[in-house]
């Protein structure tokens, strides 16, 4: 969990603690300390996050680990990397493969307005990046092989009738947790850190990624879990795209 002692950590290392900080809305986290332990020795990190875009523009949910992440650029002044799962939303909703791709740019702009540093964010989809950068490939076939499909139907529920598009798409979330995926950033280190923020619904993903990590030789990524925005049904559900009535979508309109 987020404790106290944690959180005094954090707070002697930044000049504001962000209200989302103070509201408790990043209720947990997953080795935090090994991120700080490295801002303290002055060693960088980096953030991942993502989105799958399954809707023409994002809900007020999405902006909460978007906005957090911004707060935690700005404060460390590290690189970012940004996933566009467009192979995930193909594979899970009724989409085309070339409209989850569009769908990714329309929600990049969504993205982008957070006002991320332009020279230190990298931004991608996964149909136009992850397949075409072999370092990033290695990685995928790498934790491919070291996860069982035991495992994943385990922590997923896959079954039987599941495509295999699905059974093997996690092991696509977990590549960017590891720095040497990204030479154009990293050059062949797989020893940065990696700090990734997103509310608890992701953590799955990145339960596997922990898991599979050592078996790889890299780090475990850090992980800071945000809960969710409440759906416009109450405070006990959550925001979500599959389900329109519940959301303000970034592009709706203001109520006169
Ligand atoms: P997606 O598109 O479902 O959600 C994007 C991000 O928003 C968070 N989120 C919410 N946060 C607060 N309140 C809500 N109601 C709410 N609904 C969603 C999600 O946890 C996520 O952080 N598979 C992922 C895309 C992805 C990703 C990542 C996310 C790829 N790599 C790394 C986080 C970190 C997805 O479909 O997210």
């Amino acid at each position: 969990m987020l404790n106290r002692a944690i959180l005094n950590t954090f707070q002697n290392l930044v000049v504001n603690l962000h209200i989302i900080f103070k509201a408790w809305y990043i209720f947990s986290q997953r080795d935090l300390k090994m991120i700080l332990d490295a801002v303290e020795a002055k060693k960088k990190f980096y953030l991942y996050t993502g989105r799958g875009p399954s809707s023409e523009t994002m809900h007020l949910g999405h902006l909460i680990p978007f906005i957090f992440t911004k707060y935690m650029q700005d404060a460390f002044d590290v690189p970012l990397v940004i996933q566009l799962t467009d192979d995930e939303k193909f594979y899970w909703k009724n989409l085309k493969l070339e409209e989850a791709n569009r769908l990714a740019y329309e929600n990049t702009k969504d993205i982008i307005a957070c006002g991320f540093d332009v020279n230190k964010t990298f931004i991608f989809s996964d149909l136009d990046f992850a397949g075409s950068c072999k370092e990033f490939h290695k990685n995928v076939l790498k934790i491919r092989k070291s996860v069982t499909f035991n495992q994943v139907r385990s922590i997923f529920g896959f079954t039987d009738s599941d495509p295999i598009g699905k059974i093997s798409f996690p092991a696509v979330q977990a590549a960017p947790s590891f720095s040497n995926s990204f030479p154009q950033i990293f050059g062949e280190r797989h020893d940065v850190p990696c700090l990734i923020p997103c509310a608890i619904d992701q953590d799955p993903y990145f339960r596997m990624t922990r898991d599979v990590a050592p078996r790889l030789g890299y780090l475990k990524p850090a992980l800071l879990h945000s809960t969710f925005f409440p759906a416009l049904q109450g405070a006990k559900t959550k925001m979500s795209s599959s389900d329109p009535n519940s959301s303000i979508f970034l592009t709706d309109t203001r109520l006169r």
